[in-house]
């Protein structure tokens, strides 16, 4: 009912959205994952859906419901969330990456079930670097809008405004990893071209809505 009165600030755009974790095989029962709930990215197709965007999700294992009026995609590994947003990628308005995309497989991933040695050998994981998704959308020809996320663990503003830099991104969102991966509520400091500003802390819902709010001014 909330949407009806939502402004339409992104009337007849396109958005993708990436969000959740990914998940990397160390062999076909167990893998390397992270904290991320897929909450934050959810929210923020929810609200770009309400604000009138066509929606596409490209989605990690999580355990939330697809986002009402959005289209999602389910992967599992960083690879094939690659290729979801590639294939997706055309005639995109905005990119948002809200994914905690791994930073590295396993390259020696077997595929059969790691036995426990009782001698005592332990498995020797090796790993590759993934592709950075965001970083090649934001390179790539005629690039969407691009927005980022950084969960860091500490100096923040520092490293959310090299994060911006280095991702060649015009918007970039920060929060504190502790405070937001898998919990209901965030708080957001944004960080543009002109410097930062902060969305005060409030659940998700209210944060995607300011946020998208924040990326329709900027188109
Ligand atoms: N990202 C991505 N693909 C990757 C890694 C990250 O698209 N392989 C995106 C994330 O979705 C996020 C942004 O890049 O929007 C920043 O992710 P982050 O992990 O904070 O940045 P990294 O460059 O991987 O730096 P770090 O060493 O801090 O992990
Ligand atoms: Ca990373």
């Amino acid at each position: 009912l909330l949407a009806a009165f939502t402004p339409k600030t992104l009337q007849g755009k396109r958005v993708l959205i990436t969000a959740g974790p990914t998940f990397e095989p160390i062999d076909p029962v167990r893998g390397i994952t992270n904290l991320s709930s897929g909450k934050m990215g959810y929210a923020i197709a929810q609200a770009a859906f309400e604000a009138g965007a066509t929606v596409e999700l490209i989605s990690g294992p999580t355990a939330l419901d697809t986002p009402y009026g959005c289209q999602r995609y389910q992967v599992q590994t960083a690879q094939q969330m690659h290729d979801a947003v590639f294939a997706h990628l055309t005639n995109q308005d905005i990119f948002i990456a809200v994914a905690a995309v791994a930073d590295w497989h396993v390259s020696n991933a077997s595929d059969q079930k790691l036995k426990k040695n009782h001698a005592g050998d332990l498995p020797q994981l090796s790993f590759a670097q993934n592709p950075d998704i965001l970083a090649e959308v934001a390179a790539s020809k005629h690039a969407p809008f691009c927005v980022g996320f950084a969960a860091e663990s500490e100096n923040l503003i520092e490293y959310g405004a090299q994060k911006r830099l280095k991702k060649n991104v015009p918007l970039l969102v920060g929060n504190i990893a502790q405070n937001t991966l898998g919990q209901d509520q965030n708080e957001l400091l944004l960080f543009d071209a002109q410097g930062h500003t902060a969305l005060a802390p409030s659940d998700k819902t209210s944060l995607a809505r300011q946020l998208i709010t924040e990326i329709a001014a900027r188109l």
